[in-house]
This record gives structure tokens, sequence and C-alpha cells, in this order.
């Protein structure tokens, strides 16, 4: 059996908990995703998708209910310890990808390591232009992100996702902002990722198209899971 590596039991978010007009969210999900594994989640707008995936990646808290990310409970976490396990294995990715407009590429890509504070060595540079070569930028290196076409942007957003070397990656409409055919590109680099790597990837997508070529479909109706198809077993 493959390891877990996200667990979640019994979660509930409710948002504006002490205010006149609480929301819940998500309602008692239990959900787990095994490494390695290629994960797509599907719903409406307002489902909670999002919420979904900010628990799963430790940037929101769930009401009650536990989160473990390789066997570790996050629950019990200090904030700061909740942050150095975000660093060390969770990669992010999302529709509007926040480069820094005015640096380069490559820049753009060890910035993680800048805002850190770690130093850039050889290793970290050399590995930094490995990734850039397999999100197929290794010409436009240089270029300010300012400079570069969306699907170019995006990919510099997925290579700065993986610079950490995390095990999972969250991607919240990764391909939202994007032509067909760019998507289908950006889908495929995910997925040489995903076997290159062995990264997991959890990816909420509106793309149907997408959805279905993952391993694993989910879909999430008012805050329940409502549809979980093992797509291995089609044919
Ligand atoms: N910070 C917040 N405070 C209060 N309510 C919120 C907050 N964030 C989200 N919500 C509400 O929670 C519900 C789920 O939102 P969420 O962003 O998770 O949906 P989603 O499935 O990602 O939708 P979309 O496909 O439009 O991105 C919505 O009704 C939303 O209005
Ligand atoms: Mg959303």
């Amino acid at each position: 059996m493959p390891e877990k590596i996200i667990e979640l039991k019994k979660v509930n978010k409710i948002y504006g908990e002490n205010t006149p007009n609480p929301t819940q969210v998500l309602f008692d999900l239990d959900l787990s995703f095994e490494e390695r594994s290629f994960n797509s989640i599907i719903g409406q707008s307002g489902s909670g998708k999002s919420t979904l995936l900010n628990i799963l990646g430790t940037l929101d808290r769930a009401t009650s209910g536990d989160v473990l990310i390789d066997r570790i409970n996050t629950e019990d976490m200090s904030e700061k310890e909740r942050s150095s396990l975000r660093n060390e294995r969770l990669g992010f990715i999302f529709q509007f990808h926040y480069l820094l407009p005015e640096f380069t590429a490559i820049e753009n890509v060890l910035m993680p390591y800048r805002i850190s504070k770690k130093p850039i060595t050889k290793d970290v540079l050399a590995r930094a232009d490995e990734l850039l070569e397999i999100v197929g930028l290794t010409k436009v290196r240089n270029n300010l992100a300012i400079n570069m076409s969306g699907g170019q942007q995006q990919r510099v957003a997925i290579a700065r996702a993986l610079i950490n070397n995390p095990k999972i990656i969250l991607a919240d409409e990764p391909t939202g902002n994007l032509d067909s055919d760019t998507t289908e590109q950006v889908y495929d680099l995910l997925r040489t990722i995903n076997e290159t790597y062995h990264t997991t990837f959890i990816i909420i997508t509106h793309d149907r198209h997408i959805a279905e070529k993952a391993d694993r479909i989910i879909e999430i109706l008012d805050g329940k899971i409502n549809l979980d198809i093992d797509n291995r077993m089609r044919t």
C-alpha cells in the first residue's frame, strides 16, 4: 500500500465563527492522498475547493479536525513550525502566479531562497537552471518576467514552486488563466514533474479535460465529497 502523504480527519471549516453570521464551508471531511499520486479537485464555484486546499497546505486552519502531512499532525504545531513544514515539504502554484515583474526568470525561481535569506550556492543555482530547462525556459532565463507571455510566466511559477524540492505541490487553478494549448502544455509539464521527481500533486481545476487525466478525481459539493473516482481503473 502506498503511504498517505496528506490526511484530513473530520475537518470542519467555519468562517466568521464568532460573528453574527458564521458560515460553515467544509463538513466533516475525511480525505487522504497517496504519495506520488496525481489528483484533481473539481466542483462548482463556492463549493469550498480553495478553502480545502488552503487547509491542506496549512495556509489556513481548520475550525476542527486534524491535518496530517507526512504523518505529522499539524494541529499540534506552532505557527512557526507550520511555516517551516510548509517551506520544506510543500510547493504552491496559483492561478495568478505572483511573479515579481521586474526580476528575471532565474531570479524569480530563486526568490524563495532570497526571502528565507538562505545562501544561493552553486548547487542551488544549478538546480534553478535544471528546473528552467525542464519547464522549457532556458532561452529566456535572463528575461524580465514582465516581458514574458502568460504561459511562460506560469512555467516560471512552476519552477519556483519546485526549487525547494517539495514532496507535495498544491495548485489552485494553475491553468485558469491560459488558453487551451498552453493549458495542455502546463498540464503535461506537471505530469512530467510528477513522474520525474515523484512529487504528489493536488490540483484544483475547472478544466474537465485536465481533471479527467488525473489518477483520481474528487468532486466537492457544498463542502462535502460528492464523487471520488479512481481514474487509473478506467479504460
Ligand atoms: N475568508 C472568508 N471569509 C468568509 N467566507 C469565505 C472566506 N473565504 C471563502 N469564503 C466562503 O466560503 C465558500 C467557499 O469558498 P472557496 O473559495 O473555498 O470556494 P471555491 O470552491 O474555491 O470557489 P471558486 O471555484 O469560485 O474558486 C464561499 O461561499 C465563500 O464565499
Ligand atoms: Mg477557489
